[in-house]
């Protein structure tokens, strides 16, 4: 066989491989009986969200190892789907023996998903030793740990967060800390930390997560895109068309988001979502990625005009030719001159 001949053969094997395994209707109702617990992608065919979890999920059964992860395709049985009240897909969830049952709703990511699993399958709030703190706090993208003495009335509040909470991020209950009462917590992808010492204020604990569990480069979305333009920063905002575009964004410019964050947020916007705010924002219709400086207080918008793919040192010699006057304000707010567009 001819080289290029046995290279089709083996991208056909491959792309065979990694294909949803779904169980029949009948294991999955042992499974939910039987199992301690039992993690379920419920999927459908017509939908493009389900083939866009098909290789995490092989990824996350492959690495994990854990039999008691399946799939079950309702195409085949939407019965036995609604009569598990699962109406849209996929749907991923985690079914208890004791009958209760968690919906997952993080990013459809084979390492999320996992560290959802490992969260969801450990006490709701650990207790444990101050002295025994330390290792814990790498478990879980978003760990809290409180430092509270025994009787302490904030040990009740940190635990109605916790239970509220428990789906997303761990938590930890220790002894004072060199005789403070403290709450830190730790963002393990973001590689940040905060000490909350300030309980008076009634929703100081809510803030707090907030605080904690906010992404250092947020997604923007019309939920949350008002938030962000109202609180006296610029933006520079970040146009991505796939998740792996964004996830290497994020992960390449971490640092630099972390050095301007007193002035900046660094966001990232989906233009297949979003398409309209190219032309908002001075980049050109129909573009598949940008990026723009945005002043949300003048209404100053700075397009990056340059040729030169997008890396760390391209922005921040962006950042600094628009601060040196190098670059000129298009698609001015309110009461402000012209669009150039
Ligand atoms: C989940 O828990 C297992 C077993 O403790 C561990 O090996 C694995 O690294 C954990 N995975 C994640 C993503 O937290």
């Amino acid at each position: 066989m001819k080289p290029a001949g046995l290279r089709w053969l083996l991208v056909l094997c491959v792309s065979h491989a990694v294909a949803w395994t779904h169980i029949s209707e009948d294991r999955l109702r042992t499974a939910l009986d039987e199992n301690e617990y039992t993690l379920v992608a419920f999927t459908h065919p017509g939908s493009d969200a389900c083939t866009a979890l098909e290789t995490e999920w092989i990824s996350l059964q492959k690495t994990s190892k854990d039999p008691n992860i399946i799939s079950f395709d309702c195409g085949k049985d939407l019965g036995s789907c609604r009569d598990l009240d699962v109406a849209s897909y996929p749907a991923i969830r985690l079914y208890r023996r004791d009958g209760s049952i968690i919906r997952y709703r993080g990013d459809r990511k084979a390492p999320r998903i996992h560290t959802f699993l490992n969260r969801s399958l450990r006490p709701t709030v650990r207790e444990v030793g101050v002295n025994q703190v330390t290792p814990l706090l790498g478990d879980d993208d978003v760990v809290f740990i409180a430092h509270l003495p025994a009787g302490d009335v904030l040990r009740d509040r940190f635990r109605a967060l916790a239970t509220k909470y428990h789906d997303q991020y761990s938590f930890i209950l220790s002894g004072p800390l060199k005789g403070l009462s403290i709450f830190q917590c730790v963002n393990n992808i973001d590689e940040e930390e905060h000490t909350l010492t300030d309980f008076s204020t009634v929703n100081s604990l809510e803030a707090f997560v907030k605080l904690c569990s906010a992404p250092l480069i947020p997604e923007l979305t019309r939920r949350n895109e008002a938030e962000y333009m109202q609180k006296g920063k610029s933006l520079l905002h970040y146009f991505f068309s796939s998740e792996a575009e964004k996830d290497k964004y994020r992960s390449e410019m971490r640092p630099l988001a972390k050095k301007y964050a007193e002035y900046l947020y660094f966001t990232l916007t989906d233009v297949n979502e979003y398409p309209e705010m190219l032309k908002l924002l001075g980049q050109k219709p129909g573009s598949k990625t940008g990026l723009s400086l945005q002043n949300p207080n003048t209404g100053d918008v700075f397009p990056f005009r340059g040729k030169k793919k997008i890396t760390p040192q391209v922005v921040e010699q962006f950042l600094d030719d628009v601060i040196e006057g190098k670059i000129p304000s298009v698609s001015t707010g309110p009461g402000k001159g012209h669009d150039e567009l």
